[in-house]
């Protein structure tokens, strides 16, 4: 990535996403954008399509998602799969319309419900049985 390289950061107020705000800077990332979830709610599709043909980045970093730990996403499933797969939908989709050269995607399990099955028995992090 070039220095001067227009990158948007979703969620880049949250712990990973500032981090790597943060990380892009120190590293001479000059051209860094990011929204609040109060200036831009990712759920709105309208919105984020607004945002992208506005802003126009070329590098997209989606650290942006309902998190709530290992208890919310046991007790509020549907808010979880619905919340985080639109917020995926809408910011991956609007990078693929624009022609974003490449997207990295933070998700852990923490994201989904709770028994949600994932690839192979396990998440890509995550041992199976880690809550028990
Ligand atoms: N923390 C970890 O150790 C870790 C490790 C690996 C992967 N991850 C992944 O990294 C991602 C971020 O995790 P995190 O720990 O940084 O969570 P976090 O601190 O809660 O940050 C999430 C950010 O997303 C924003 N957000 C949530 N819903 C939004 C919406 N509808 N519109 C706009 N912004 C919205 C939040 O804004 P508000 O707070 O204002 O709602 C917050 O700034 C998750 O996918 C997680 O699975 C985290």
């Amino acid at each position: 990535m070039e220095k001067s390289a227009k990158i948007y950061i979703a969620g880049h107020h949250g712990l990973v996403g500032s981090a790597i705000w943060r990380n892009l800077q120190e590293k001479g990332y000059t051209n860094l954008t990011g929204r609040s979830h109060k200036e831009l709610d990712l759920l709105d599709g309208v919105a984020v399509k607004d945002f992208f043909d506005q802003e126009r980045p070329e590098y997209v970093i989606l650290a942006a998602a309902h998190v709530g730990g290992i208890m919310a996403n046991s007790t509020y499933r549907a808010d979880f799969i619905y919340k985080n797969l639109q917020i995926q939908q809408n910011v991956i989709g609007e990078s693929f319309r624009h022609g974003v050269k490449k997207l990295l995607f933070l998700g852990s399990t923490c994201i989904y419900p709770r028994d949600a099955q994932h690839e192979g028995g396990c998440s890509p992090h995550l041992p199976a049985g880690i809550y028990e």
